[in-house]
């Protein structure tokens, strides 16, 4: 089911880098990153604490006019944001017209956020981000509301239902890699693959598309969710045809209708796709979701899985080839399995995929963000923020932090293994699903998925880099995107 060819990532690609981050193609950016981060704004506080009281104000800058410090978070991801915690502390302002925030890092801040402890921050921080495509989404939605519909979809994700999606995964899987993948190319390009592969799989496990529905209608939703998932980056911001917002909001038109015919449809039937399992959903109290509900997680939900999936599998794949020793161990226990059908145990069997999944989320956190607003005046480690505040949460920054992992540019799985557990050694230390009530409901989900990309393909595939020492570089300005589409060549084994 081929949605998005390699043509169209790479016309998306140099489109990216002209209207999303115009500076990445700039040449000698290194440089002139180095004097933005290096250079001394003036310093202002975002708002001053309450008189008597001993919070502390948080101080921080403009950055560039209009454009703030836009060219050092996309340039410079988690690297920008250590420097900020190096130079500034866990609490600090970035000013800016687009999104005045104050920003939250390092394992404490993290803490504060996900724990939630006095409900003062909100999920509404994601609303200038993405909210328009995405709205009523579980993600943003908050407390009492959340919970309550966190608890109708819990019931899509035990094991059992779990079961069930493990095997449409692998048949989906088992059919791409062997026929739609190009091997022995140095110019196969992995990660624009692995996005239309993670995008077929939920499209039959999510939306129930068995193989042979009608193709011309997956590919237009397909395309509806890519449009959407990436109207978030728009640099223009307002709907205002053609741009990147204005075709988001036209995509996420186009999927409310779909899925509002799929959802009658679907009313009082069987199935075992998510898209069926969330029309007879209902918590201990038999409340149900309405059809408008189901529209709206179906949305998010696409979004959440696929590209977050994909972002995995893929470095995954990169870090498996440059470091073969590791490539081969995983493989001796897929060996061990062998090609037979693939269920939750087995997938269980895998250890070094685990092993090497928490060091490559680590080294590339897919959701490097999470944004919050304060919903009354708090505070945050002791610094005061007043209600409406912005918050920017970098929990991918952590994952880069010495004190916690040594040595902490170095691929290095066993770090997560006994007796080291450099994880444990803070409690929010290493958090790429996040934490507290909005952690991530589909995690063991996306690991099952993941583990069955990664076991089909090295047991059918020996992964290379391009050329020697060849490293990936990223764009930060969402989800990391190895700019360059992560090229690799699979060479086959038999
Ligand atoms: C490796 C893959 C994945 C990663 C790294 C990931 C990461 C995350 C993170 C960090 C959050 C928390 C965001 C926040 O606190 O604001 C989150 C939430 C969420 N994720 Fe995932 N995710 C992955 C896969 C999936 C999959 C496969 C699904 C669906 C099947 C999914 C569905 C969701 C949903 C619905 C939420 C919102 C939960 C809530 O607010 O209660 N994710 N994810």
């Amino acid at each position: 089911m081929p949605t998005i060819s390699t043509t169209d990532y790479l016309v998306d690609k140099v489109k990216r880098q002209i209207t999303t981050s115009p500076f990445l193609t700039l040449p000698g950016m290194g440089q002139f990153e180095r004097r933005l981060l290096t250079h001394e704004w003036p310093q202002h506080a975002w708002a001053d604490p309450p008189s008597g009281s001993d919070l502390k104000p948080v101080m921080g800058d403009n950055g560039l006019p209009i454009l703030g410090h836009m060219i050092e978070m996309f340039r410079g991801g988690p690297d920008f944001w250590l420097h900020l915690y190096r130079t500034r502390g866990p609490v600090s302002l970035l000013d800016s017209p687009i999104l005045p925030s104050i920003v939250a890092l390092g394992p404490d801040a993290i803490q504060a956020l996900y724990s939630n402890r006095n409900k003062d921050f909100s999920q509404q921080g994601w609303v200038p981000a993405i909210g328009p495509f995405f709205k009523r989404g579980l993600m943003l939605l908050d407390f009492d509301e959340h919970m309550y519909h966190r608890r109708i979809m819990q019931e899509a994700f035990v094991r059992t239902r779990l079961a069930g999606y493990t095997e449409h995964v692998d048949t989906v899987v088992s059919k791409v890699i062997s026929k739609d993948w190009v091997a022995n190319d140095a110019r196969f390009l992995l990660y624009p693959a692995m996005k239309e592969l993670t995008l077929d799989i939920a499209s039959m496990v999510f939306m129930g598309h068995e193989p042979g529905t009608d193709r011309e209608l997956v590919t237009k939703v397909n395309r509806a969710f890519i449009i959407t998932t990436r109207a978030g980056n728009a640099i223009i911001r307002t709907s205002v045809p053609p741009f990147t917002w204005w075709r988001g909001l036209k995509a996420r038109e186009y999927l409310e209708r779909y899925f509002e015919e799929r959802v009658k449809e679907r009313r009082g039937k069987d199935g075992s796709d998510l898209l069926t399992v969330l029309c007879q959903s209902a918590d201990e109290d038999g409340n149900k979701f309405s059809d408008s509900d189901i529209v709206n997680h179906m949305i998010f939900l696409m979004m959440a899985a696929h590209d977050t999936s994909a972002s995995t599998a893929t470095t995954m794949s990169y870090y498996l080839a440059a470091n073969p020793e590791w490539q081969q161990r995983c493989r001796d226990e897929s060996d061990r399995l062998g090609d037979g059908p693939l269920d939750i145990e087995a997938l269980e069997k895998l250890e070094s995929l685990d092993l090497v999944m928490n060091e490559s989320i680590r080294l590339v956190s897919p959701v490097q963000w999470a944004m919050r607003q304060t919903v009354r005046d708090t505070e945050l480690l002791g610094y005061f923020l007043p209600k409406g505040t912005n918050v920017i949460g970098y929990p991918g920054m952590n994952h880069r932090l010495a004190e916690i992992y040594p040595d902490p540019y170095k691929f290095d799985p066993e770090r997560f293994a006994e007796p080291r557990n450099e994880h444990k050694k803070h409690r929010y230390g290493f958090t790429p699903f996040g934490g507290g009530a909005h952690k991530c409901i589909g995690m063991v989900f996306g690991q099952l998925e993941v583990k069955t990309i990664m076991h089909r393909l090295l047991r059918r595939y020996r992964l290379e880099l391009p050329r020697p020492g060849y490293e990936p570089r990223y764009d930060y300005g969402g989800m990391p995107v190895p700019m360059d589409g992560m090229p690799i060549v699979l060479r086959p084994l038999r």
